[in-house]
């Protein structure tokens, strides 16, 4: 009897160490524990087949049934430990991080030059009071031109050689038609500026066939020219310093009587006469003048009571002296090399 049951243990034990081999996870893990170990499982079983044995050999093989159990349970929970460790030994592999992988530089944007002096401009004239408006790119004849005292066939149209759209509509050449817009929708006084880019049919060093402005107005009761060009020679001494000369210098423009063309000395040579200013020592950055009764009457302003005056600032050329381009090309070509540098 005593050989049998040993036999019998011993095929358990055979039994249970080949198969925990297949042990591969926590379920099978289970099962197998289950199978030796549990209530109804083989080891449980054999125990209770130690009834059938002598009295004096029970305890021969309920120690050996005992050894069996403790050989059983170290060696599943030692397979237990084995998934846990290799768990986290490839988790650690998946989450490892390369200290010696060079960093990724991240390279911030920053505004456009153009960009900068626009905001840079507009900041100068809300300081003193004025308001921002926007109006279309594209324009119809009427507020590009006509409105603003530049009938059809009037020569003045050739100072701008105009792209169209189609019959009527066109890329409007300045924000003066802005003015228009505004003055029609809101009643006196009026302070306004309007940034946007332009668009004529020109491009060489100085010309590019988009480019940017700033227009401004000021319509009320006794507007003078000591308005204009105090408003003015501020703006020019705030962009360019205190030092900087200011030119106003008489010019023409339909919609503006009389009119202006504003010059600071230039940034290059200080006004002693380069090949940038062209020997002259003065450099054009704005055209302005006192807005002329025709275009307060297409607007139904009464030209009796209000005076005005309105200007248009040309940014390219600010941003092409505040920063020493001699191109403006530049500006419109988005090579980062030269981008970097604002
Ligand atoms: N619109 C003019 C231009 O583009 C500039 C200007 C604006 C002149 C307002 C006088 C008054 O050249």
């Amino acid at each position: 009897m005593i050989e049998e049951m040993m036999k019998k243990i011993e095929a358990v034990r055979d039994e249970a160490m080949k198969e925990v081999a297949f042990v591969s996870d926590a379920g099978s893990a289970e099962k197998w524990r289950v199978k030796y170990l549990g209530r109804k499982g083989a080891v449980p079983a054999l125990l209770t087949e130690m009834g059938s044995l002598e009295a004096a050999e029970r305890p021969v093989i309920g120690r050996q049934i005992n050894d069996l159990k403790v050989v059983l349970t170290d060696e599943i929970e030692r397979c237990i430990g084995s998934f846990a460790k290799m768990g986290q030994e490839s988790a650690i592999a998946r989450e490892r991080i390369d200290i010696t992988l060079p960093g990724r530089v991240i390279i911030p944007g920053n505004r456009h030059p153009i960009r900068q002096t626009m905001d840079y401009v507009v900041d100068i004239f809300t300081g003193m009071g004025f308001s921002v408006f926007e109006g279309p790119e594209i324009e119809s004849d009427y507020y590009n031109f006509e409105a603003l005292n530049v009938p059809k066939d009037h020569p003045a149209r050739d100072m701008q050689d105009t792209f169209y759209v189609d019959g009527d509509s066109l890329l409007r050449t300045h924000t003066s038609p802005v003015q228009i817009h505004v003055m029609e929708s809101h009643r006196p006084p009026v302070f306004m500026i309007a940034p946007g880019a332009v668009y004529r049919r020109d491009s060489d060093v100085s010309h590019s066939p988009m480019f940017y402005q700033v227009e401004g107005l000021m319509v009320d009761e006794h507007i003078t020219f000591k308005d204009l060009k105090g408003v003015l020679t501020t703006f020019c001494r705030k962009v360019f310093g205190e030092k900087h000369g200011v030119r106003f210098r008489p010019s023409f423009f339909p919609f503006t009587e009389p009119s202006a063309e504003v010059d600071i000395s230039c940034v290059m040579c200080g006004g002693t006469g380069c090949r940038v200013c062209k020997m002259s020592g003065w450099m054009e950055i704005l055209g302005c003048g006192m807005v002329d009764p025709e275009v307060f009457k297409a607007v139904k302003y009464d030209p009796k009571k209000l005076t005005g005056f309105a200007f248009g600032v040309g940014i390219d050329r600010v941003a092409m002296l505040l920063y020493g381009i001699n191109d403006i090309r530049l500006f419109y070509e988005n090579d980062l090399r030269f981008l970097e540098q604002f």
